[in-house]
């Protein structure tokens, strides 16, 4: 299965991906790209040998004109499977239509409860005792999608921030490769006329 990676930070859920079933299991990543030229995702991503892009809005006329270059470029590369990493842009529904079935997100939460951004600061906010990571699959709404993987993660006594995003991370680094492996070895399927992802046992 070929992949290709969106991420527009620090990569570290990019590098997760590199480390855990790049080049393992027939998965290969083969192209990264990103909306931030200076994305250290993108220098992570050139480590590893993976062909890489930056998409810029002020290269492109808009946001469809964007989503529209990046969807050909993945095309080109003829990836089975669109991740996003970290990538900090809502896709337009016509790129969103042209990978349906084959476009995953990891999300900070334990979706539905605090889609968008800043899902941790939301999550401390609320007071909730336990949160945790979703990667689903990327419908047109913002983090709606059928949800493939959760995991949860207790939020620490003392609320402390920093100690609930390693943790929330740490996990992240687990559950978005797992995903991607069971997306591989074809065990995951959305079932018809609903929004139930069913895993098949290994
Ligand atoms: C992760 O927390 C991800 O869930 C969120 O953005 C962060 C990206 O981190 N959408 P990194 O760039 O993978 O280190």
């Amino acid at each position: 299965m070929r992949v290709g990676v969106l991420a527009s930070g620090t990569g570290t859920n990019l590098q997760a991906i590199l480390d855990g079933v790049h080049g393992h299991d027939g998965i290969e990543v083969v192209a990264v790209g990103s909306d931030k030229p200076d994305a250290p995702a993108l220098d992570r991503a050139a480590h590893a040998g993976v062909e890489i892009a930056a998409f810029t809005t002020s290269d492109l006329r808009d946001r469809e004109g964007r989503d529209a270059a990046i969807a050909d470029w993945l095309e080109r590369r003829e990836v089975g499977l669109v991740v996003l990493a970290g990538y900090m842009q809502l896709l337009s529904p016509g790129f969103v239509r042209r990978f349906s079935g084959r476009l995953i997100n990891v999300h900070p939460a334990l979706l539905p409860s605090f889609p968008g951004l800043d899902a941790i600061g939301q999550a401390l906010e609320h007071g909730v005792k336990i949160t945790g990571v979703t990667v689903h699959f990327v419908d047109e709404g913002v983090d709606s999608g059928p949800i493939i993987l959760q995991r949860p993660v207790p939020v620490p006594p003392d609320r402390d921030r920093e100690a609930l995003e390693a943790t929330i991370h740490a996990t992240e680094h687990v559950l978005l490769p797992e995903a991607i492996r069971m997306i591989a070895a074809g065990r995951v399927a959305v079932e018809p006329g609903s929004r139930v992802v069913r895993i098949a046992p290994e």
